[in-house]
């Protein structure tokens, strides 16, 4: 079975950069580009040559590095078909069902919409692994800035969907501040408060939360969880469609 190695590390300032390489095919994609200088370095350090840049979303802290990677590397950037206007340097567009040949991977286009209209995310099944950018994040979600709930809602559903033993790389360190916020609304999950003390120590000691793996958040993400009987009554919604209750849960997080 081929390898996929994974490298990430921080970016700006709360923004994650990650690169992928495919030794045997000697690919490398960057996954968005929030800062072109920390990831090339961090290629030049490991010895792989960026070929590819698979773009989430159109946000500044996830292309301001597009053109400067691109010129550096002559990479292929590849991103959301829908607001493909807004990305620099694009050349491939792509949306829901495209495949990216990476290397031995093939790499599945999920459309995400909510945070951004155009957003998307990369799947790679026979790796185990996916990048979502700003729509699931470990213990929260993104911001609806451009959809609405109910679309961020059936991205998220989707995302629920992939195999439980998925590991989800996102595009920020958010996991302390969600924590505090999820135990607001889940505050009987002991599965909960095992990963709010985790990311507690994790941070104290400089170290990254991320990746996070979809059955942890499936267990303990509140965004993931508006199915569930104890959440619903906390906010008095017993009856309400999942959407709704997502709605309010996000709308609680905004004013938290
Ligand atoms: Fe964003």
């Amino acid at each position: 079975m081929p390898k996929l190695d994974i490298e990430q590390f921080a970016c700006l300032s709360d923004n994650y950069a990650v690169l992928i390489h495919d030794e045997e095919a000697g690919v490398t994609a960057s996954i968005d580009a929030p800062d072109a200088d920390t990831i090339l370095k961090r290629a030049a350090e490991k010895g792989w040559r960026i070929t590819h840049l698979l773009v989430t979303h159109h946000h500044g802290d996830h292309t301001g590095g597009n053109l400067k990677l691109k010129e550096a590397t002559g990479c292929t950037i590849i991103g959301p078909k829908s607001e493909a206007e807004r990305i620099p340097g694009i050349d491939q567009a792509v949306a829901e069902g495209d495949v990216v040949t990476f290397g031995s991977f093939e790499i599945r286009v999920l459309d995400t919409p909510g945070h951004t209209v155009g957003h998307i995310a990369y799947w790679i099944p026979e790796a185990r692994v996916a990048f979502v950018g700003d729509t699931l994040f470990s213990l929260g979600a993104g911001r609806i800035f451009e959809g609405s709930a109910e679309m961020m809602w059936n991205s998220l559903k989707k995302l629920k969907e992939l195999p439980p033993d998925t590991e989800i790389y996102c595009g920020h360190e958010y996991t302390v501040a969600n924590a505090q916020f999820a135990m607001t609304v889940d505050p009987d999950n002991m599965a909960l408060q095992n990963r709010a003390k985790e990311a507690d120590m994790l941070r104290a000691k400089g170290k990254s939360t991320l990746p996070t793996r979809l059955d942890r958040e499936l267990e303990t993400n509140p965004f993931l969880r508006p199915h569930v009987t104890a959440i619903r009554e906390r906010l008095g919604m017993p009856f309400a469609p999942d959407w709704k209750v997502f709605a309010e849960i996000r709308e609680r997080k905004n004013k938290a």
